[in-house]
């Protein structure tokens, strides 16, 4: 996909921005409606209450797509120190962190480790641990129930200087499952010591994920309310997308790929929440 770091003029406010500008060519490409799914999963974390950049979806006539959203990483034109979760992670072990992403049924590099180190104070990668731990769970569950497989370590940054870091905005949130290459891929990252391959839910898959908000810091019934309202926030998901403007067969597609999350999230919830009382 074409992009490009430039400074732009604002359609709503006529001043020039620093900002990151995607484009879709028109018609059923390889990628076909991705600015438009984009822009609707920024407005999902908008509404669960994360930080995403300003942005600004934008077509000419013949249906080509724009999407603009600004720089976290300036400030009034000056660069902002940003690192990505694996640059971050692999000053830490070198040896683990050899890909962004963890690999067809292996369990490294895993969410477990990014837990530790964003957690950990001596690595001081958040100045604090507790909302950005909360944070980054919330992304995490958000990730699966909007089809989102390419969370990776290079899709989440640390930003700000030593003692000032947090987690960065959210960027990339686009529900990737639906343009895997001959794969849709579940998540980028394992957890849990769960093996992942392509689509396939592994067993346990929604205990483990309640269980993993614990490592970032999270009461476990907070962890499963996290669940509980992400499942309800994006319930009308396909609705939403084909609003926006998606096209039919990538509305169904994206239902295909999000029901058998949302049903073995929601059976996960049920089971501990009994399993609590
Ligand atoms: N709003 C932003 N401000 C600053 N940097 C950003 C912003 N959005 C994205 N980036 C940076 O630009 C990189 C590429 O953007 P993005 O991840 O959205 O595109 P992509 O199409 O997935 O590209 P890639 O395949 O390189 O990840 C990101 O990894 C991130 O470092
Ligand atoms: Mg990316």
């Amino acid at each position: 996909m074409p992009k490009l770091l430039h400074r732009m003029v604002w359609p709503e406010t006529g001043q020039p921005v620093d900002a990151l500008i995607k484009f879709e060519k028109a018609g059923p490409g390889k990628y076909q409606d991705i600015l438009v799914l984009e822009d609707w999963a920024y407005g999902v974390h908008e509404r669960f209450g994360l930080p995403v950049p300003a942005r600004v979806l934008l077509h000419d006539d013949y249906g080509n797509q724009i999407l603009a959203t600004t720089r976290f990483d300036r400030i009034e034109g000056r660069p902002v120190p940003c690192e990505s979760l694996y640059g971050a992670l692999k000053i830490l072990n070198r040896k683990i962190f050899e890909t962004p992403f963890t690999d067809a049924f292996k369990t490294e590099p895993n969410f477990l480790q990014v837990s530790q180190a964003l957690m950990s104070p001596r690595t001081g990668m958040s100045a604090d641990p507790g909302a950005d731990g909360a944070s980054m769970f919330s992304r995490i569950v958000l990730s699966f129930l909007i089809c989102n497989g390419d969370l990776h370590l290079k899709n989440t940054s640390i930003l700000g200087g030593r003692g000032q870091a947090r987690l960065s905005p959210v960027y990339d949130p686009a529900p990737m499952r639906l343009y895997g290459s001959g794969d849709d891929n579940l998540t980028a990252i394992s957890f849990g010591g769960l093996r992942f391959f392509r689509s396939k839910i592994p067993e346990g898959f929604g205990a483990k994920l309640a269980e993993l908000g614990t490592h970032f810091g999270l009461r476990p019934s907070r962890a499963k309310s996290v669940i509980s309202d992400a499942l309800e926030l994006t319930a009308r998901a396909t609705e939403e997308i084909a609003m926006a403007g998606a096209a039919e067969n990538i509305v169904l597609a994206f239902g295909q790929l999000q029901g058998p999350v949302r049903e073995e999230l929601k059976a996960a919830v049920l089971r501990n929440t009994h399993a609590g009382a």
